[in-house]
């Protein structure tokens, strides 16, 4: 046969690459020498390269090197959170031997920390149907109708979608069916990203509930309807999204990442008030607040008196109240202001002093806020870092002044300052506290806050509104 085809080629040189990473192998200690012996290098590692191709770690296997697979083997140790030493130990190819979901780890070499999204689209409707197609041997139809319909409802505890089985057969949003995937082990399940709503459910598992044994219906079923809706998986391990199974869990509950995720994805159930952790009753029964800032790692902060709570950036409460000089040590109580700024710097301001902080870590001494920031006054009311232009915006009484740190040699405020609040279309003098979330910026007064369009640059119609029950959780 002189005409070797186009895939015998590719097949050649897959084979050839495959013997260079072998010979390479022999000169890396990729294995301990006492496990060579019973290590199956060339089904082992090709499995492995199966398996990273599969699941995103790899783009491609038609080219391998050495150093492809170390990398790869790397990414997915680092998924997983075990040390990432990119060596094929008897530790990674035993990791992927468990049974997990089908579904992609990373997607389009994106990398994701903890929650992370599928693709562009999400459902628009929130009112959606499923149909549970056909059903296992397993299990009474009644039990899998019931772990499928509560496993939906975890997601509409959170967000305002609502799952009611489909009326007519052929017209549902979710569609769910049990087929041989890929035999017992490996492969659970999958499912797609929105709109598809496709998801398969090996039967090869066996398909249990409450129990240990076999595969959780309800936790799986958990997981794929989170694809589903638009969540990739996630790395971190006490998430439903994490890739590999994690066994049956008595006490399932989504956690913080899955929350933060879905509810990124979509609008927050406003009836079902919940809270993560923490306490709001001192924030209900008297909502005036001192000063609020966003963090570099996506939380908000509510500073009130000696106190500060915790909240996701859709006002979850996750932690709180809790003492202001525990963590902030150099802090006071009743702080004036506080901001956090693109260096991920957070500054509180009090009087005529600022103290400065990135994360916990105290950046540097307590500073005069006229030497830091000259021309900004003592006993200011609010500050922000405006989306609008990133620049830092001070309130007090009914004026405000605009500060360009990044302007050289020495930043001053511009002698055009300050100006009246009034030119800010909406906003009311004599403000709490501010800050931006995303594109928006809120500002608080008394129990109410204001919403303010950057883009557009006046206050949202219908605002005021109440702080306690739009954004405290409270009843
Ligand atoms: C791999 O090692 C980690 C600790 O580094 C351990 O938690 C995990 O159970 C191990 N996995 C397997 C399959 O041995
Ligand atoms: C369920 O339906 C799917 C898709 O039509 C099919 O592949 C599968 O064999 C069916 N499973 C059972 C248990 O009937
Ligand atoms: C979902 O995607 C799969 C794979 O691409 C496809 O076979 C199936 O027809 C899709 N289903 C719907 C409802 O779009
Ligand atoms: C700020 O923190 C975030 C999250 O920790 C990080 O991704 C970003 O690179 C940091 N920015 C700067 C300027 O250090
Ligand atoms: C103040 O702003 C005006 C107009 O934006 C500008 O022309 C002027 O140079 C600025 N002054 C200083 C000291 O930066």
């Amino acid at each position: 046969m002189l005409n070797i085809s186009e895939s015998k080629m590719r097949n050649l040189i897959f084979i050839l690459s495959l013997c260079h990473v072998f010979y390479l192998m022999q000169f890396y200690p990729l294995v301990q020498p006492g496990e060579l012996r019973d290590f199956q290098i060339n089904e082992d590692s090709d499995r492995m390269m199966r398996y990273l191709h599969k699941y995103g770690y790899l783009e491609s296997i038609a080219d391998m090197t050495h150093q492809k697979m170390k990398s790869a083997i790397m990414d997915f140790q680092q998924f997983v959170g075990v040390v990432p030493t990119g060596n094929m130990d008897k530790n990674v190819s035993d990791m992927i031997k468990l049974p997990r979901c089908g579904m992609p780890d990373i997607q389009s070499s994106r990398r994701v920390r903890s929650y992370g999204f599928l693709g562009p689209n999400i459902w628009q409707d929130r009112r959606l149907t499923y149909r549970i197609q056909n059903y296992t041997d397993d299990m009474d139809k009644e039990s899998v109708d019931n772990e499928i319909q509560r496993a939906l409802d975890e997601w509409s505890r959170i967000t305002r979608i609502r799952f009611k089985p489909a009326k007519h057969s052929y017209f549902s949003d979710l569609n769910i069916y049990f087929s041989s995937v890929d035999g017992g082990g490996e492969i659970l399940a999958y499912a797609y990203s929105p709109v598809n709503g496709t998801i398969v459910l090996d039967d090869d598992e066996l398909w249990t509930k409450n129990t240990n044994s076999g595969v959780n219906l309800f936790q799986i079923a958990v997981h794929e309807t989170g694809h589903s809706l638009g969540l990739a998986h996630s790395d971190e391990k006490t998430s439903i999204m994490f890739p590999i199974y994690q066994g049956y869990n008595e006490n399932f509950k989504l956690n913080l990442d899955d929350i933060r995720g879905i509810s990124a994805l979509y609008k927050v159930n406003p009836h079902q008030r919940f809270t993560l952790g923490g306490n709001n009753e001192r924030l209900c029964w008297d909502p005036k607040i001192d000063a609020i800032f966003s963090s570099p790692d996506y939380y908000i902060y509510v500073l009130k008196g000696a106190k500060y709570w915790k909240f996701t950036l859709n006002f979850i409460l996750v932690e709180g109240p809790r003492l202001i000089r525990n963590r902030w040590q150099e802090v006071p109580d009743n702080v004036d202001a506080a901001f956090t700024y693109w260096n991920n710097v957070t500054y509180f301001l009090k009087g005529p002093y600022m103290w400065k902080y990135i994360q916990d870590q105290k950046y540097k001494k307590s500073q005069l806020i006229d030497y830091g920031f000259p021309g900004i006054p003592n006993d200011i009311d609010a500050s922000l870092m405006w989306s609008g232009n990133g620049k830092i915006y001070f309130f007090k009484g009914s004026e405000y002044w605009m500060l360009n740190p990044q302007q050289p040699p020495f930043m001053r405020v511009n002698e055009t300052y300050p100006r009246p609040i009034s030119r800010w279309n909406g906003l009311p003098n004599n403000l709490d506290a501010a800050v931006g979330i995303g594109g928006t910026s809120y500002f608080f007064k008394d129990g109410s806050y204001y919403k303010y369009d950057d883009l557009r640059m006046k206050v949202q119609g219908g605002y005021p509104r109440s702080i306690a029950t739009d954004l405290f959780g409270c009843p």
